[in-house]
């Protein structure tokens, strides 16, 4: 089990890297990042969470140090280096190392700093689909897309982590975050979805999200209808009590795939087991990637 840090193309043990007090990703949370996995041993959808990161840079004017093809083999050494049987990748781009603590771009450099972590991939919890996790609607609410838009994965997660935060302060395993308008968002690391009718139901990326990887995979394993023809996936805008009255509530990412939520607010979400669909879509939907859906 071996944790690495490549910054800016060197690399060292990740308890020895340091990132310059300067750094304005350190500072403001300036920066962009991506978290890929690997599936067995394989970046997995990279393509896609190249993609995105550069989605986000763009989106604040950052550019990208090196082109698609030299970052993904900086990742794959770093990864190699680190020899982990399968591996969690933290892309992180921040607009790198300015010559003041002061926000003003005439202090930011030319350059920006590319820093990647590698770990051995954290395994969900091993009772995971049996047990679930338990959720709470909380007070804290999503960025408005004109402000700090969530469809940007920035190095700022001061409002998903104050939602989880709040969560956890009622005993919670985790937020479910409304926007503004009371609609439903996602969790403060993971796409929300709930089950109506046999149906998975997401929400559109309109009410401010993070376009997961996962959910937009899923959504494409729904579209083709599943494993066997029968599971369906789509976007549809939620509210607070499409919740209460849902049959099963799950999470996607990249690092649990797919999440049941079985107690919400306290309650049981009908038997406060996971429910039959999202254990279909789980099982059906892990196999599809470890077939190679999704590259
Ligand atoms: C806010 C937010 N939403 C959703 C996700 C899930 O995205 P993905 O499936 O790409 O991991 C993440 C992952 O980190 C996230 O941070």
């Amino acid at each position: 089990m071996t944790e690495l840090v490549n910054f800016n193309g060197e690399i060292t043990p990740e308890a020895e890297a340091r990132v310059p007090v300067l750094d304005r990703g350190f500072l403001f949370g300036d920066s962009v990042y991506e978290v890929v996995r690997t599936r067995k041993g394989g970046f997995h959808s990279v393509g896609r969470h190249l993609d995105r990161l550069e989605r986000s840079a763009g989106r604040i004017r950052m550019k990208l140090p090196l082109p698609r093809v030299e970052l993904l083999e900086r990742c794959a050494e770093t990864v190699q280096a680190a020899g982990n049987a399968e591996s969690y990748v933290r892309i992180i781009v921040t607009r790198g190392t300015g010559t003041a603590p002061n926000i003003d771009l005439a202090y930011a450099p030319e350059e920006p700093n590319l820093i990647i972590m590698v770990r051995p991939l954290p395994l969900p919890p091993a009772d995971l689909l049996e047990k679930g996790f338990s959720a709470e609607v909380v007070s804290v609410r999503r960025n408005d897309p004109r402000a700090l838009d969530p469809a940007i994965k920035s190095g700022n997660y001061l409002n998903n982590i104050m939602g989880l935060m709040e969560a956890r302060r009622d005993g919670a395993d985790t937020a479910i975050i409304l926007n503004t308008l009371g609609q439903v968002t996602e969790a403060p690391t993971s796409n929300l979805w709930l089950v109506k009718n046999g149906e998975a139901l997401t929400p559109p990326p309109e009410v401010g999200i993070l376009e997961g990887i996962t959910r937009g995979l899923l959504l494409e394993f729904g579209e083709e209808g599943g494993a066997d023809g029968k599971l369906s996936t789509r976007e549809q805008l939620l509210e607070e009590k499409d919740l209460r009255e849902a049959d099963e509530i799950f999470m996607t990412s990249t690092l649990m795939d797919i999440a049941p939520i079985t107690r919400l607010d306290g309650h049981p979400i009908g038997t406060g087991r996971p429910g039959p669909v999202t254990l279909e879509l789980s099982q059906g939907f892990s196999a599809w990637l470890d077939q190679g859906g999704g590259d």
